[in-house]
């Protein structure tokens, strides 16, 4: 299915997902990726540099969640699909590189394997504060605010 535009836009402005993904044991396990990329709007991957827990269960079992969330607007996306490895030294990955080439430079020589997660769904995640009636406007203004203390002499 296809991402919206607010979710693609959402994805691409943060590039950051929390991946979850189930062990054979049964266990959760998530873990942030900071590489995403659309790839079109019903595909998405990011780059596997240090994840060998994400990996080793994706291997045994593709299904996994990933959350976006805009830190200011506070909406973002959860997108579920089953995950595919695109290994290093493969045609398909020299295809698809340059995507990481061209945002993440010198990193890009660390990606081992393109995880793409063709999208099976895709649904909205909105704060409760909306629910009361804040706007984005609100919101932003409110969260601009408060990381404008975080690092004080910084
Ligand atoms: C903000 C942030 C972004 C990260 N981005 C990535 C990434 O894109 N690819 C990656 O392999 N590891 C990335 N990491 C590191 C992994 O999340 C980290 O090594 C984690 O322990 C891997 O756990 P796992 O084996 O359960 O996936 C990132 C970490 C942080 C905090």
């Amino acid at each position: 299915m296809k991402l919206s535009p607010q979710a693609i836009t959402t994805i691409e402005m943060w590039r950051l997902g929390f991946v979850a993904t189930v062990g054979t044991d049964g266990r959760p396990n998530v873990s942030p990726k900071g590489t995403f990329v659309v790839l079109d709007p019903e595909t998405i991957a990011f780059g596997e540099i240090r994840s060998p827990q994400t990996i080793t269960n994706l291997t045994a079992n593709p299904e996994t969640e990933i959350n976006f969330v805009d830190q200011f607007t506070r909406k973002g996306v959860r997108v579920r699909g089953q995950a595919q490895m695109v290994p290093r030294g493969t045609a398909e990955f020299d295809g698809l590189i340059p995507h990481w080439q061209a945002g993440w430079g010198a990193l890009a020589d660390r990606v081992n394997i393109i995880v793409r997660i063709p999208v099976d769904q895709a649904r909205p995640l909105v704060t409760p504060p909306y629910d009361d009636g804040a706007t984005e406007e609100d919101m932003i203004a409110a969260w601009k605010q408060k990381c404008a203390g975080f690092y004080p002499g910084a």
